[in-house]
């Protein structure tokens, strides 16, 4: 695996250290509600992972284990042992691959609008020739089809939020597109990183997600009892902006009951 490198973050508060990871293609200000809401009571440290953001973009493809080594790197240089480990989206399948890798540093994983499946052969071979367009054409034509499927459906797109997430998308160099796309596509199937009783674990899923079926989630917390899946109503797949109160309040209930 490649070295880590030092990644661009945003700290405040103080108390029981909270990660907050942002999902593909953003940054760590997908995050902004629940940093300001939550720094009341934890210390929250939230990213901008490899290839996005103000953090290096290095060649090559970022696995999510790269990314999830990125982070804990930047804990080692806070001092921070253990944290509380949040992932939106690809963010949550980066917590899950620290799980995996160093259960010994995750205090409790939330999945935001995320899951712990592989990739079908389609989805991972779509994902290769994403990469590839990336590096040959930019990021503009990988992600500008993304934007109706992250907002619940119905969602006026000429708005303030809409137009700031399309920003941060667009923002994304080229190899950052193409370093995740192509470690997304290689991750493994996480569910048995779910099985343990400990640490705590939840789900938080917007009813509306067109990219993470709530009812994909439903079938699997059916088999896994122990963790908890809260449903955001009127949110799609980005919970945090567009229902941030409820997704702050959900937050902080599954901080609460640790
Ligand atoms: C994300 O929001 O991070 C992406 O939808 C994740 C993915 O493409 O699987």
């Amino acid at each position: 695996m490649a070295d880590p490198v030092a990644l661009h973050y945003e700290e405040s508060g103080s108390g029981t250290a909270v990660v907050l990871l942002h999902g593909y293609p953003f940054d760590h200000t997908l995050w902004r509600a629940q940093i300001a809401a939550l720094s009341d009571t934890y210390r929250v440290i939230a990213p901008d992972l490899r290839g996005h953001g103000a953090s290096p973009a290095p060649a090559g493809d970022y696995s999510m284990d790269l990314l999830a080594a990125d982070v804990a790197a930047l804990l080692d240089r806070l001092g921070v042992e253990r944290a509380v480990w949040a992932g939106h989206s690809m963010g949550g399948y980066v917590a899950l691959a620290a799980l995996r890798a160093m259960p010994e540093r995750v205090a409790g994983l939330l999945l935001c609008a995320s899951h712990p499946f592989a990739d079908p052969p389609e989805k991972a071979a779509s994902r290769r020739e994403s990469a590839a367009q990336a590096l040959r054409e930019g990021t503009a034509p990988v992600v500008s089809g993304m934007l109706h499927l992250l907002f619940k459906p119905g969602t006026n797109l000429e708005t303030i939020s809409a137009y700031l997430i399309r920003s941060a998308m667009l923002k994304t160099p080229p190899q950052g597109v193409a370093g995740v796309l192509g470690g997304m596509a290689v991750r493994p199937d996480a569910v048995d990183v779910l099985r343990p009783l400990d640490p705590p674990k939840a789900i938080l899923a917007g009813r509306e997600d067109q990219i993470v079926k709530l009812a994909d989630l439903q079938a699997l917390v059916a088999d896994l009892p122990h963790v908890a899946l809260r449903v955001i109503d009127g949110a799609g797949h980005l919970p945090m902006i567009e229902q941030p109160e409820a997704t702050t309040a959900a937050l902080r209930a599954f901080l609460a009951a640790r």
